[in-house]
């Protein structure tokens, strides 16, 4: 089945580089009419442009409360609905659990979880007017089996999929599903700092013998996003080459 968003308009958080950017481009292909959205407004407008005529570049910190509900009443004006809602962007402060300053917490939580809440509580308003909706929230498979030095990340993304959950519960009656996709190792800005010999020791814990590429997840983001997935929502899709099994 081929995926068709024409008509649909998105918006995926943290899109002017990695995953997000992958996620952006995938859904303008498929037809979606895009908000790229980034901390800063120029660098939004530049991969916006970039992405397609139709795209539109936003800024917003995720980590600010009345930035991220800015930002949902600015998309609504602009294209007139927000149909789908890609939670992507996200930050990590590692450290292990007695060095973690009480900042590192708060920085993980609000950008990655917190940030998330606030979309969802502003996006689904509109979406329940127009009785359709999709909420996809990036995780990660660290959410789900946890991991040394990232006690903050994990819990952050631990958090997104029981908000998920609970939200796919409360908005299924207007047609609005909302899934996690919990990504393993993808090949980013946010795993390049990796030396090689730790990258070597990954692919033996990957089935498929690889690091995930961006346009794995938004692969599954733009399935997720379209009516292809209309009986699926509360669900975790993990995209890791098969290491968490
Ligand atoms: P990245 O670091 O390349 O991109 C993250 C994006 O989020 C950037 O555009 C950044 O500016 C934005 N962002 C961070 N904090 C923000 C804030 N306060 N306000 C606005 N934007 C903010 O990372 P990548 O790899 O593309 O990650 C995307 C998502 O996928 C993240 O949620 C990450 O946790 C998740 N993920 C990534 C994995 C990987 O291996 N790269 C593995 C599992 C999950």
């Amino acid at each position: 089945m081929k995926i068709d968003l024409t008509g649909r308009t998105a918006l995926v958080t943290g899109s002017t580089r990695g995953i997000g950017r992958a996620i952006a481009e995938t859904l303008s292909a498929a037809g979606a009419r895009v908000a790229v959205v980034g901390r800063d407004q120029a660098r939004a407008s530049a991969v916006a442009q970039a992405i397609s005529a139709e795209a539109r570049g936003f800024a917003c910190d995720v980590a600010d409360v009345a930035s991220v509900t800015a930002l949902i009443e600015a998309v609504e004006k602009e294209f007139g609905a927000i149909d789908i809602l890609v939670n992507n962007a996200g930050l990590t402060r590692d450290n292990i659990i007695f060095r973690m300053k009480d900042e590192d917490w708060d920085t993980v939580l609000d950008a990655n979880l917190r940030g998330a809440f606030v979309a969802i509580r502003a996006a689904s308003r509109g979406m329940m007017k127009r009785r359709w909706g999709r909420i996809i929230n990036i995780a990660s498979v660290v959410g789900l089996v946890g991991n040394k030095g990232q006690a903050n990340y994990a819990a952050s993304k631990a958090g997104l999929i029981g908000l998920t959950k609970s939200v796919a519960k409360e908005l299924a009656s207007r047609n609005i599903l909302a899934n996690v996709v919990a990504p393993g190792f993808i090949e980013t800005d946010m795993t390049a700092a990796l030396p090689d010999e730790a990258k070597k020791t990954l692919f033996t814990q990957i089935p498929l013998e690889r690091l995930g590429t961006p346009s794995d997840i938004a692969n599954v983001v733009a399935f997720l996003a379209s009516d292809a997935s209309s009986y699926i929502t509360g669900q975790v899709f993990v995209v890791d080459g098969g290491m968490v099994m």
